[in-house]
């Protein structure tokens, strides 16, 4: 099946690209009263991507969309990911696999250095349990393009038994289809924005793989939005992510056929919250999941929308009166289950946040 949506005509072949739906749209856009008091500057707003139907949502329900479109077309019977232990993509594409009658293969890369049992039982890995995925462990943690051999092996092993599956890529040389959900999520955000009176001068968005931060940059700018998107680093420093970025925005620009609209002084890092490192919170991170909880009734999570609401607020902080600023609110909800022992301390050390 191809898309059904009729999108302008400066997203080039968007509505013809193959898309399974696995919400309905738009997700919700709520002002953040209280933060915005917290924070003394702008007006914030957030987009709550985490709100969707499916397995708990999340931005990686927008990609999923053409990964599993293609999947779908080309008649798979089973999809292969591989990711962080806590990756959210795998417990989405396990769901949107079951959606769809496919069987799904996850492979855990061992990224993170956390040894409790939370981390590798619960949040997202029991609910790929639940969802009755066919988990493998890749030890070796860090390497991408091993990663993708091994689970290319994989893949050539359920050949051989006459299955037909669909590898969902991670690393930066495959086209990056996942970025097209967030083009078109850019497209969304303008529609609402056009229905209301809102009017938002900056987005702040976590940067990962950099799929969710380079398809809304892309989207704004093809569609003449001067809304800047500041990226939070969750996976690597800026200075890796710049070029990642640039690439990303270039392939998005193959997919659809068009020029890139993008322009490098457009592309906005911030890599102050990284730190200690993929998959593990700082202060300032731990505060922002309690903040944004305390304050307006987010859950987020200590790997990506824990460091990118830290972002948030320290723009927010920063920014004048006049200004809006909207978060993007990516999901990540049940990694919260697999980081239970530092939540529980986190809630002990930062009392005073209300
Ligand atoms: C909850 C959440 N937010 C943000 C990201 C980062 O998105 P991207 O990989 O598109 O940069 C991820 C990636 O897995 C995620 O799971």
């Amino acid at each position: 099946m191809t898309g059904e949506m009729e999108f302008p005509a400066a997203l080039g072949r968007l509505g013809t690209i193959a898309r399974a739906r696995f919400f309905d749209g738009p997700t919700p856009l709520e002002p953040m009263p209280n933060l915005t008091r917290h924070c003394g500057g702008g007006q914030l707003f957030v987009k709550r991507d985490d709100a969707m139907g499916m397995a708990f949502g999340g931005n990686k329900v927008r990609q999923l969309e053409f990964y599993m479109g293609v999947a779908r077309e080309e008649e798979a019977d089973c999809v292969l990911i591989t990711g962080a232990v806590q990756s959210n993509f795998a417990r989405l594409a396990a769901a949107g696999a079951r959606k769809l009658g496919m069987d799904c293969h996850i492979q855990h890369e061992e990224r993170v250095n956390n040894s409790d049992p939370g981390y590798h039982n619960s949040g997202n890995v029991l609910l790929e349990r639940l969802l009755g995925a066919t988990l493998h462990s890749f030890p070796e943690g860090e390497n991408e393009q091993g990663a993708d051999r091994k689970l290319g092996e994989i893949a050539e092993s359920l050949r051989q038994a006459g299955r037909r599956p669909y590898i969902i890529p991670l690393a930066p040389d495959h086209p990056p289809l996942g970025a097209l959900g967030y083009v078109v999520a850019a497209h969304e955000l303008l529609c609402q924005l056009r229905q209301s009176t809102l009017k938002v001068d900056h987005v702040v968005v976590a940067s990962g793989s950099g799929n969710t931060h380079a398809g809304l940059l892309f989207g704004l700018r093809a569609l003449g939005s001067g809304i800047t998107v500041r990226g939070i680093c969750v996976r690597r420093d800026a200075a890796s992510q710049r070029p990642r970025l640039i690439a990303r925005c270039g392939q998005i620009a193959e997919l659809l056929e068009v020029a890139s609209p993008v322009i490098e002084e457009d592309i906005l890092l911030d890599d102050a919250f990284l730190p200690p490192g993929y998959g593990l919170a700082g202060e300032a991170t731990l505060a922002a999941i309690l903040r944004g909880a305390r304050s307006e009734g987010l859950m987020l999570d200590p790997t990506y929308t824990g460091k990118s609401m830290a972002g948030f607020i320290q723009q927010a902080e920063h920014s004048g009166p006049d200004s809006t600023l909207l978060f993007i609110h990516t999901g990540g909800t049940p990694a919260i289950f697999a980081y239970e022992k530092e939540l529980a301390a986190a809630v002990d050390k930062f009392a005073e946040i209300t």
